[in-house]
């Protein structure tokens, strides 16, 4: 990792991201930007993001998904809907804790009995103002996408503490992996 001021860039990031198995729908909560999950899941995916220019930007690569402009912490849909809940790599973008605990609670409540929620998200430790997390994605089709995510520093955005987070929530953990740069979770709603 480089120190510049106080700004960390990560180093390119290799990720291959896989196909979503699901027949229902999926809620992908922070979907603007890259719309890594719009691009894999098409007409299953539901994309809701805060703002407009994110969602905008993610329809550049015209994936025929929906589209809400609304808070993860105050979700517009119904409880038990989906299958499953997204949330690759926009954790980063709530930085404040109380922020992150409302939107995975919302996650909890739309999902149904057994809904899988799928987290990938960026280690951004406490010792920064400012972090570059560099990927390059590989989406199932083989196509590939490398994108700079900038979010603020100082999070102490861990592994460890989102899957304890999940389980105060009541989550069941099924899948973690640290990849030191960032990290997947697979968890179920119990
Ligand atoms: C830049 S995107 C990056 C990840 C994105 N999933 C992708 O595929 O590229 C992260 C998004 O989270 C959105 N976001 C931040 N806080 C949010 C909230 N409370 N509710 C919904 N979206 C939020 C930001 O507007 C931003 O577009």
């Amino acid at each position: 990792m480089e120190e510049q001021s106080s700004t960390y860039t990560t180093p390119i990031q290799k990720i291959t991201l896989e196909q979503i198995q699901t027949e229902g729908l999926i809620l992908d909560i922070g979907g603007g930007g890259e719309g890594l999950v719009s691009r894999i899941g098409g007409t299953k995916v539901c994309a809701v993001d805060i703002r407009i220019s994110e969602i905008r930007e993610a329809q550049i690569h015209r994936p025929p998904s929906n589209w809400f402009v609304g808070d993860g912490q105050a979700l517009c849909f119904q409880k038990n809907v989906f299958d499953v809940v997204t949330l690759w790599f926009s954790l980063g973008y709530m930085s404040d804790w109380s922020i992150k605990q409302k939107v995975l609670k919302g996650a909890h409540r739309v999902l149904g009995e057994n809904g899988r929620l799928s987290i990938l998200g960026s280690r951004i430790p406490e010792s920064c103002e400012r972090l570059i997390f560099w990927g390059h994605f590989t989406f199932p089709d083989g196509t590939i996408s490398q994108i700079g995510y900038g979010v603020s520093g100082g999070q102490e955005q861990t592994l460890e503490r989102i899957t304890e987070l999940l389980s105060d929530i009541g989550f069941k953990i099924r899948f973690q992996k640290d990849n030191n740069e960032w990290f997947e979770i697979q968890a179920v709603k119990i």
